[in-house]
């Protein structure tokens, strides 16, 4: 595989690949010496057209950790602002040599239109498109349920039982997730109002509900949405309080959970609307681990586009640490 724009690309053992690597990575780069050497040498240009925090961040200190040489590129303050397309943007970073292209771009579609062009000849990696996909994010997520709950084991994430809860419509984190986590073999369910979920869901492989409570029992991992206003006509919102009511997390609701579920937020949070304090700060919640396991979901991702070294018995060939 070249490229990484969709989990739906993945197969389970190309998904089960990159978990086991980030297992291996996060093992070998938590010792003393943090630094590979695995992508010397290397170019990756990090392609931001919209806002981040953790992607961007995550992705530099991934590259970094194998010891690529980074490029860092907003559109703010470049000369997207002065109207360059995205294919001469392309080229540009092309001429510089860039071996690989890490973006996140408004408009769903631009990470496949940049993998399948001749403007560039290194690996795409979509850091989230629209409303479109968001694979290295439901990487992460995967890897964390798996780390909650399959302790001290390789394996897929067979019968558990996901329900993701919110601005499902608007979602690149939902719709990465629902195709990797039944990849897994996992169970998903959305709960959403019927306005926050998109036409045609009924061909997804999942299962919808509208009532939170009902699904909490019967959930193994809870992940929570941000509620997307800045991509949202204010007709299709209900109320703010009448959202937190029927579809926020708190501490009530939590204590319907098992005992052994974890509540998800791929972050950024909008605490008080979809998750109280005393949720995101309880340690049930584990938005802040994910966002460490994204540093090392990123360097698999990296390692194994960019031709790391060859995997023998499903680990990394950690003898070039
Ligand atoms: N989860 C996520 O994509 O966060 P950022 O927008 O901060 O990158």
């Amino acid at each position: 595989m070249r490229h990484l724009v969709s989990t739906a690309d993945l197969g389970r053992d190309d998904a089960l690949l990159i978990l086991d690597t980030a297992e291996e990575l996060a093992r070998v780069s938590g010792r003393a010496v943090k630094k590979l050497p695995t992508l010397r040498g290397r170019t990756v240009v990090n392609l931001f057209f919209e806002d981040s925090t953790r992607t961007k961040t995550s992705f530099e200190v991934a590259e970094k950790r194998l010891s690529a040489d980074v490029i860092n590129f907003s559109a703010k303050g470049s000369s997207v602002s002065k109207g360059e397309s995205l294919k001469d943007t392309a080229l540009t970073l092309q001429a510089m040599g860039a071996d690989a292209v890490v973006i996140r771009h408004h408009a769903s579609g631009a990470p496949a239109r940049l993998a399948q062009s001749d403007w560039l000849h290194g690996s795409v990696i979509n850091a989230g498109d629209g409303t479109h996909e968001h694979p290295t994010q439901a990487l992460l997520d995967a890897f964390t349920m798996r780390r909650h709950l399959n302790p001290g084991s390789g394996k897929d994430l067979a019968g558990r039982r996901v329900a993701i809860v919110g601005d499902v419509l608007h979602s690149r984190v939902a719709r990465s997730n629902v195709h990797l986590l039944t990849t897994l073999g996992a169970e998903v369910t959305f709960v959403a109002p019927p306005t926050l979920l998109p036409i045609g869901i009924e061909n997804w492989p999942c299962q919808v509900s509208y009532d939170l409570d009902a699904v909490l029992p019967k959930t193994d991992a809870l992940m929570m949405l941000r509620v997307q206003r800045e991509r949202m006509n204010a007709a299709f919102f209900p109320t703010e309080r009448e959202y937190s009511r029927r579809y926020g997390m708190d501490g009530i609701r939590m204590a319907q959970l098992p005992e052994h579920a974890i509540v998800m937020h791929p972050g950024p949070m909008v605490r008080g609307m979809e998750i109280t304090a005393e949720v995101a700060d309880s340690p049930r919640c584990t938005a802040v681990e994910q966002v460490a396991n994204g540093v090392s979901v990123r360097m698999a991702v990296l390692y194994l586009l960019l031709g790391g070294a060859v995997f023998a018995d499903g680990a990394a060939d950690s003898s070039r640490t």
